[in-house]
C-alpha cells in the first residue's frame, strides 16, 4: 500500500494579496505543515491545478516558495486559472509531454498514476483535452495495461456533471472522447479539483473524488445561479492505494484550538475523555 496526498485549488496570488478576503499563502502553508507533520511518508503530493489565481509569475514564485517546504515529492497540474507558459518558466524541471503539455506519469508497484493537463487555450472556465493530449493518454494507458498496471487519473476539470448547475458550464469541454477512453480502460480511480466542493461517487462504475481545495469553499447549491464563497478551513485528501483499491480520506490541518478533547482507550471500551478547551463545557 502507498499513500498519495491530493491537494487542489490553492489559488495563490502574489505575496500580500488575498483571494475573496482569504489569505491563500497562510492556508497553503497550513496544509504543507500538516502534510510534513503527519504524512511525510507519502509517496507523492499531487496538486490538481488552479495553483495560482491569475497565472502571473509573481504568484507562481510565491507558490513555489511555499511548496518547496514540502517533505514529500510533488507533482503539479494546471487548472483554468493557470498559465502554461509562465508555469514552465518558473518550474523548468516539471515534466511535460512531447507536445509541451504538463502531462506525465508515475509508477508505484502495479499502479500507474496519470497526470493530465486540462488547461483550455481559449476559455477561462472550461477544460480541454485536445487530440494530442488524448493520444498521449491512450498511449500511457495502453502501456500501463501492457505491464499489468492499474491506472489512477488526476485532472483539474471533472469530465461529467456532478449535478451542480453552475458548474455545468465549466466542465471538460467535449468530454465524449475522454469518457469513451476511460470507459474502455477502466481506471481504478479518477481524482479532480475545480469544484471547491467535497464530492465523491462513481460514474459508470468508475470511482471518483474531488478535493475541495485549499482556497475558499463554494456553497453547495444544486440549481442556484449565484456562487457563494464560504470561509472554511483549507483541506487536502489522503489517498491510500492498495491491491484492494483506493481509499480517500478528506481531511484538514488541525490548529492550536481545533482539538477540543482527547479520548484515551480503556479496557472496558468506554474510553477516558479529557477536555483540552476550557472555554467549551465538557460532556
Ligand atoms: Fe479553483
Ligand atoms: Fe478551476
Amino acid at each position: 500500500m502507498f499513500k498519495i496526498i491530493h491537494v487542489s485549488d490553492t489559488h495563490i496570488e502574489p505575496v500580500g494579496r488575498f483571494v475573496v478576503g482569504l489569505n491563500p499563502h497562510e492556508r497553503l502553508g497550513q496544509v504543507v505543515q500538516a502534510i510534513n507533520e503527519s504524512h511525510a511518508d507519502a509517496a507523492l503530493c499531487v496538486i490538481t491545478g488552479d495553483l495560482t489565481d491569475r497565472g502571473d509569475e509573481g504568484s507562481y514564485r510565491a507558490f513555489a516558495d511555499i511548496v518547496n517546504e514540502l517533505k514529500v515529492p510533488c507533482r503539479l497540474l494546471l487548472g483554468n486559472h493557470d498559465n502554461r507558459e509562465i508555469f514552465r518558466r518558473v518550474f523548468p524541471d516539471a515534466p511535460f509531454d512531447a507536445s509541451g503539455f504538463i502531462q506525465s506519469t508515475a509508477d508505484f508497484g502495479d499502479t500507474r498514476l496519470i497526470f493530465l493537463d486540462s488547461l483550455h487555450d481559449n476559455h477561462a472556465g472550461l477544460g480541454q483535452l485536445c487530440n494530442a493530449r488524448l493520444e498521449w493518454l491512450e498511449r500511457v494507458s495502453q502501456e500501463a495495461a501492457a505491464t499489468g498496471r492499474r491506472s489512477v487519473i488526476f485532472i483539474h476539470h471533472p469530465p461529467f456533471s456532478v449535478g451542480v448547475r453552475m458548474f455545468d458550464q465549466m466542465l471538460l469541454e467535449n468530454p465524449a472522447p475522454f469518457l469513451n477512453q476511460i470507459t474502455a480502460s477502466k481506471p481504478l480511480h479518477l481524482a479532480f479539483g475545480h469544484l471547491h466542493l467535497t464530492t465523491s461517487g462513481s460514474w459508470n462504475g468508475i470511482p471518483y473524488s474531488c478535493n475541495r481545495g485549499v482556497a475558499h469553499r463554494i456553497a453547495l447549491s444544486l440549481d442556484g445561479d449565484v456562487t457563494e464563497f464560504i470561509e472554511a478551513e483549507p483541506t487536502f485528501d489522503v489517498m491510500l492505494i492498495s491491491p484492494n483499491g483506493v481509499l480517500v480520506h478528506h481531511t484538514a490541518p488541525t490548529t492550536a484550538t481545533s482539538v477540543i478533547a482527547r479520548e484515551y482507550p480503556t479496557e472496558d471500551g468506554k474510553g477516558h475523555q479529557v477536555m483540552l478547551r476550557t472555554d467549551i463545557a465538557g460532556v
